[in-house]
C-alpha cells in the first residue's frame, strides 16, 4: 500500500511505518526478526543525522582500508530494513549494521554495540528534505516543496517515524552499557575527541589504528566533510544530475536557509512538548538558543 497525499512524498507502508518506496517490500519485516550477534557493532540514528559518517568512521577504525571510489558502503555495512536479516547474516565478524530503527524495536542483545547518532531536529528537518526531493524513485517528490515536506516532518509522517519518537526512544536506552549516543554537532566541533571515543568504544585494534597522532589524523581526514563529498556513489544509489549530492553541506545551522518563523515556533513548541524533563532537552543549547531567537 502506498500513500500520495497531493504535493507530498509518497511512501511505502509496512506494519504503520512509512519505508522508501525504492526499498524491497520484506526488508523490514525481515530485518525486524535479526537475531543479533554479539559481536555485532550497530550505526542507528533517525535519517539525516549523520549516519553515513559515522558509518564510515566505523568501518575506518574496523576495517582499516578507505573506500575506492566503486566501493559501496550499502553493501560493506548494510541497512538492515533494506536488505533483511539473511544478508545482514551472511558479512563477515564483527558484523557492521546500518539502521533507523528506533529502539523498541531493535534486533538487541546486551553483547551488541549501539552507536547511536543524534542531531538537532532543524538540520534535521532540512536534510531530509533534500534527501526527499533527491531521490524520485524513493518518494516522487521532485520538486516537492519545505512547507510540504514540513507538515510531513512535524508529524512524523516520514520514512522511520516520527523524529522525536525516535529521540525518545533512544533516550530510554541511553544508559545501557553498550549504547553509545553521540551527536552530530558535538563531532563537528571536536571529531579528534569523537573518532577517538569511537575507537574506545570498539575496543582495542580499533585504538590501535589511531594511536599516533598520524593514525587519527588519517581517520579525521578520511571522514571530512571535504574528502566525503568526493566519490559520492560510495555512499548512496545515483541521484538526478539537479539534486543536492548525497553529502551535502555537513553543517550545523542551515536550517537558517529554509525555516520560516512559524514553523521555527511550531517546532520549537513540539521538541518542548516532547523531550521536557528528558536528559536530552539539553544537547543542543547553542542551536535552541538560536532557533528561539530567530523565531521571536
Ligand atoms: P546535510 O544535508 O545537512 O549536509 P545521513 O548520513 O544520516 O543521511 O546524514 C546526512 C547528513 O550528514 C547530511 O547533512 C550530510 O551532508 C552530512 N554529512 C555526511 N558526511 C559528513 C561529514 N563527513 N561531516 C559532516 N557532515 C556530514
Amino acid at each position: 500500500m502506498s500513500e500520495s497525499p497531493p504535493g507530498k512524498p509518497r511512501y511505502r507502508i509496512v506494519r504503520g511505518m512509512r519505508m522508501p518506496l525504492g526499498f524491497p517490500a520484506g526488508g523490514l519485516e525481515s530485518g525486524l526478526g535479526y537475531r543479533p550477534s554479539p559481536g555485532d557493532i550497530f550505526v542507528a540514528s533517525y535519517p539525516k543525522c549523520g549516519t553515513t559518517w559515522l558509518q564510515y568512521i566505523v568501518w575506518l577504525l574496523m576495517r582499516q582500508r578507505p573506500l575506492a571510489a566503486n566501493d559501496s558502503l550499502a553493501e560493506l555495512f548494510p541497512h538492515l530494513e533494506e536488505v533483511g536479516a539473511e544478508t545482514v547474516t551472511a558479512l563477515p565478524e564483527p558484523r557492521l549494521i546500518k539502521t533507523h530503527l528506533a529502539f523498541g524495536l531493535m534486533p538487541y542483545t546486551a553483547e551488541a554495540r549501539y552507536l547511536v547518532i543524534l542531531r538537532n531536529p532543524f538540520d534535521c528537518a532540512v536534510s531530509f528534505f533534500h534527501h526527499t526531493t533527491g531521490f524520485p524513485r524513493h518518494y516522487d517528490f521532485a520538486g516537492g516543496s519545505f512547507a510540504a515536506f514540513f507538515e510531513c516532518f512535524i508529524r512524523g509522517e516520514v520514512d522511520f517515524g516520527g523524529y522525536f519518537d525516535h529521540l525518545l526512544s533512544w533516550h530510554e536506552a541511553r544508559t545501557h552499557p553498550n549504547v553509545h549516543v553521540l551527536t552530530y554537532e558535538a563531532m563537528q566541533a571536536d571529531p579528534r575527541a569523537a573518532v577517538t571515543r569511537i575507537a574506545a568504544v570498539l575496543g582495542e585494534h580499533a585504538q590501535a589504528a589511531v594511536a599516533t597522532p598520524e593514525g587519527l589524523e588519517a581517520v579525521v581526514r578520511e571522514t571530512s566533510v571535504e574528502a566525503m563529498r568526493r566519490d559520492q556513489r560510495r555512499w548512496s544509489s545515483e541521484r538526478p544530475a539537479w539534486a543536492t549530492g548525497f553529502v551535502r553541506l555537513g553543517r550545523v545551522g542551515d536550517w537558517q536557509s529554509l525555516f520560516t518563523r512559524e514553523q521555527l515556533r511550531r517546532l520549537l513548541a513540539e521538541f518542548d512538548r516532547r523531550l521536557e524533563g528528558t536528559a536530552f532537552a539539553a544537547l543542543w543549547p547553542d542551536v535552541l538558543a538560536a532557533a528561539r531567537d530567530r523565531a521571536r
